[in-house]
């Protein structure tokens, strides 16, 4: 049937390719875009100093302009010479932590202090700021370093997390079975995870991903939160395992792999049809099986087909009587309608001229590839 179109679509395929591939560019390379206009560099400020040598950290900040050195009062400024590692410190909740201030520039810093509710500095590295159990969620220790005339702090950012103690998944306000065609809700609940900002909750169907979600609290403690999604289920979806996923992303700082906890799974009923699997209205080729499968979810039982007003069964070997109006009850709730039109010819003739096409194609094939 389609077969003596392709001839065309082949020739217009050929001439397409061979003026794409003449040797004549139809691009004119442009000029690779840069831009000119740079703002000048800043040149920074090489103070000589006294660092020891096996300083591990790099200096992050720039080098401290005394001139600001006016206040007396703590404060934090991009102009403060310490660096903290790591940053941000990534702990879970109950284990032990340490970070350490160090200075960028020793002879300015005369020494450092850490000041903070929780944990302390260790007795012979005051400069390194330990806790034997982390048990609070929102803790700020801050690194004070003494100037000459000043102080100067840098925080230290802490992030205390729990993986969820547990992930599950349900229907919102749904049991049993589903109807193809309707909005349903899935909801995923997430129990005692801290922080909810670092979660993402990724719905999936089987092996595919769905879609992910994320919280908008900044909550630092533990907390629950059910994330949506909403489906329309169809027939394909019938015995699929609907499940979700949730990942606490920390950062380059946080545990690697990422903690993850997935939910139990959810097998999805999808109810649909009865239907004919067939077009409604079908045509057939004289000696041709007539065939029309009646499918749904309750699989139908009793398929009973009628032409005019008569049981009959459809034809493995169609006449042209066996064109018309065709009606199929489907377990004596449903009754389908099926129009066939019984087309002459014989299969052979079919045959034949599906070669002959098939031969022409070869050759034109042949014609317009030939280099
Ligand atoms: C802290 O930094 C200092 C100076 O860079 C280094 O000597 C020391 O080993 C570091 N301590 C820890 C616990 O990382
Ligand atoms: C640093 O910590 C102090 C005390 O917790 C807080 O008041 C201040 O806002 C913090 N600064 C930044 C930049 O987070
Ligand atoms: C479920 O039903 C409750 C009560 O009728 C309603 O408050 C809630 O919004 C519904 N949830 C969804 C996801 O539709
Ligand atoms: C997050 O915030 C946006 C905009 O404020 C809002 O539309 C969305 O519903 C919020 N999401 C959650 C999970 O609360
Ligand atoms: C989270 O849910 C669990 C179980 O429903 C409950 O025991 C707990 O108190 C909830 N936690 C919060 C922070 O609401
Ligand atoms: C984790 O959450 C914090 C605070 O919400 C955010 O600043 C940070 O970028 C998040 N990290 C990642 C890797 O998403
Ligand atoms: C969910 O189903 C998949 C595929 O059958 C299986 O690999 C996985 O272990 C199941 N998960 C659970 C929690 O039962
Ligand atoms: C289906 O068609 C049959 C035969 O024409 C009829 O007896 C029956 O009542 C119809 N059933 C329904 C549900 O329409």
């Amino acid at each position: 049937m389609f077969a003596s179109g392709w001839p065309i679509t082949l020739l217009l395929f050929c001439l397409f390719d061979s003026a794409t591939s003449s040797p004549v560019s139809m691009y004119t390379p442009a000029p690779p875009l840069r831009s000119h206009i740079s703002p000048p560099s800043p040149i920074p400020t090489i103070i000589p100093s006294l660092q020891s040598p096996s300083r591990s950290t790099p200096p992050s900040t720039p080098s401290f302009d005394s001139n600001s050195a006016e206040t007396t009062e703590t404060s934090e400024n991009d102009h403060c010479p310490l660096t903290i590692s790591p940053s941000p410190l990534v702990v879970r909740f109950g284990d032990p932590a340490k970070a350490n201030c160090s200075t960028t520039n020793a002879l300015i810093v005369h020494y450092i202090a850490w000041e903070s509710p929780e944990g302390e500095p260790l007795y012979d590295q005051p400069n390194v700021w330990s806790v034997n159990s982390m048990t609070k969620w929102d803790v700020t220790p801050l690194c004070i370093g003494m100037l000459e005339i000043n102080m100067c702090h840098r925080n230290l950012s802490v992030i205390v997390y729990k993986p969820p103690d547990s992930v599950s998944i349900t229907f919102a306000n749904h049991t049993g079975p589903m109807f193809e065609g309707r909005q349903y809700t899935l909801q995923c609940t997430v129990l005692e995870v801290a922080p909810i900002g670092n979660l993402t909750v990724t719905f999936y169907r089987g092996p595919t991903k769905l879609q992910r979600r994320q919280s908008n609290s900044t909550t630092k403690e533990p907390v629950n939160e059910t994330f949506t999604l909403d489906i329309n289920p169809s027939k394909v979806d019938d015995g699929g395992l609907y499940w979700c996923e949730a990942e606490l992303d920390l950062g380059a700082e946080g545990p690697q792999p990422p903690p993850v906890v997935t939910s139990q799974n959810i097998t999805a009923v999808v109810l649909f049809g009865p239907h004919l699997v067939c077009p409604e209205k079908m045509q057939v080729i004289e000696g041709g099986t007539l065939s029309c499968e009646v499918r749904g979810n309750p699989k139908p039982k009793l398929v009973t087909w009628f032409k005019d007003g008569q049981v009959v069964s459809l034809p493995t070997h169609s006449s042209r009587k066996h064109a018309g109006k065709y009606t199929v009850s489907v377990d004596g709730q449903k009754n389908l309608t099926l129009e066939v039109e019984v087309l002459p010819g014989s299969g052979t003739a079919n045959c034949c001229n599906s070669h002959f096409l098939l031969a022409v194609l070869l050759i034109q094939i042949f014609i317009c590839c030939k280099p």
